[in-house]
């Protein structure tokens, strides 16, 4: 099925990825949610071991059904199990994985503590969020994107527009639309910038691509999205920040104003869970321009394309 050659790779970062192989991630996704039957025993006997140090529904749920879908088992392993680093060294975790499982995901604070795992793991290691990034996200939403907006093909030269944070899941958004040709704009209050050697890094890559990444501040700049998206104002880890974050970002709420002032062609996407009546009113979260739960329906089918290509065979 796949031209390009992912096998045993890592995904911690969508930048590690050539625009070829971003697309042929999604391709390969977009052909799982069509066929879903043509794959199950495509990792017969494997397993997943899935770690996880902060809360999920999506990401757990995905993954472990994924592997199920795809004939192999997961593992559901928290930091309340033995964290990663602390019951012993995060080398030495990943010398005992590498022995039994077929591959890795995790959910950890720390992006430089999944780094030194997937540097030390022979097997496969995949970003399931870290507070730097959140890959396997953004590689569901492009694939709504295309989904909704002319397929993959019809990706380069989008525009997406991004209002809230600077966190990881702006970062990967600024990834992928880098590597897929998708303009990024990040609409937060002074302040909330995304890490600038990461846009720095995203502006570079997208030199091969035409996409233009920038940040703005103004609201202005979300005339003309081809998808308006939000999350959450403070990200898990940062919830004793919730209050003095709330009066900061409370007017960048995406509503229907903001979407009327888009334009009538634009979708509202999140990476859910959302904080209803604070970055996103019921009103857009539930409106037929919203795509959130064909977003949380796609990393299904995005995380199986990623374990078939880094852990078949
Ligand atoms: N979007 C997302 O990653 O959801 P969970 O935190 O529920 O996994
Ligand atoms: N930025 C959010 C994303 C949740 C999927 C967080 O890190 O909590």
């Amino acid at each position: 099925m796949s031209q390009l050659d992912l096998a045993q790779r890592d995904l911690l970062s969508l930048l590690d990825f050539t625009p070829a192989e971003v697309r042929e991630i999604i391709e390969t996704a977009v052909q799982l949610r069509a066929n879903p039957h043509r794959y199950q025993s495509a990792l017969a006997g494997k397993t997943l071991f899935m770690y996880f140090e902060k809360p999920s529904l999506r990401t757990r749920v995905t993954f472990e059904t994924g592997m199920t879908q795809l004939g192999g088992h997961a593992i559901y392993y928290t930091a309340s199990d033995g964290k990663i680093g602390e019951r012993e060294s995060v080398a030495d975790v990943a010398r005992n994985l590498e022995r039994w499982v077929d591959g890795a995901m995790c959910r950890t604070f720390s992006h430089e503590m999944l780094q030194e795992l997937a540097d030390v793991a022979s097997i496969p290691v995949i970003n399931g969020l870290t507070d730097f990034l959140h890959p396997c996200q953004a590689l569901a939403d492009y694939q709504t994107l295309a989904q909704v907006k002319g397929g993959v093909a019809g990706l380069p030269g989008r525009r997406l527009v991004y209002i809230g944070d600077g966190n990881n899941v702006a970062h990967s958004l600024m990834a992928g639309g880098a590597k897929l040709g998708v303009h990024v704009t990040v609409i937060c209050p002074p302040g909330n910038e995304p890490d600038a050697d990461q846009l720095a890094a995203c502006q570079k890559a997208g030199e091969e691509t035409g996409a233009k990444i920038d940040v703005q501040n103004d609201m202005e700049a979300v005339a003309g999205a081809d998808a308006v998206y939000t999350d959450v104002w403070a990200s898990m880890g940062q919830e004793d920040e919730a209050a003095a974050r709330d009066r900061v970002f409370r007017p960048y709420q995406v509503n229907q104003a903001v979407m009327d002032k888009a334009g009538e062609e634009s979708i509202f996407m999140h990476c859910l869970p959302a904080h209803r009546g604070d970055e996103v009113t019921d009103e857009v979260a539930d409106s037929p321009r919203s795509v959130i739960f064909q977003e949380a329906e796609n990393r299904l089918h995005a995380q199986k394309a990623v374990m078939l290509l880094t852990m078949a065979g």
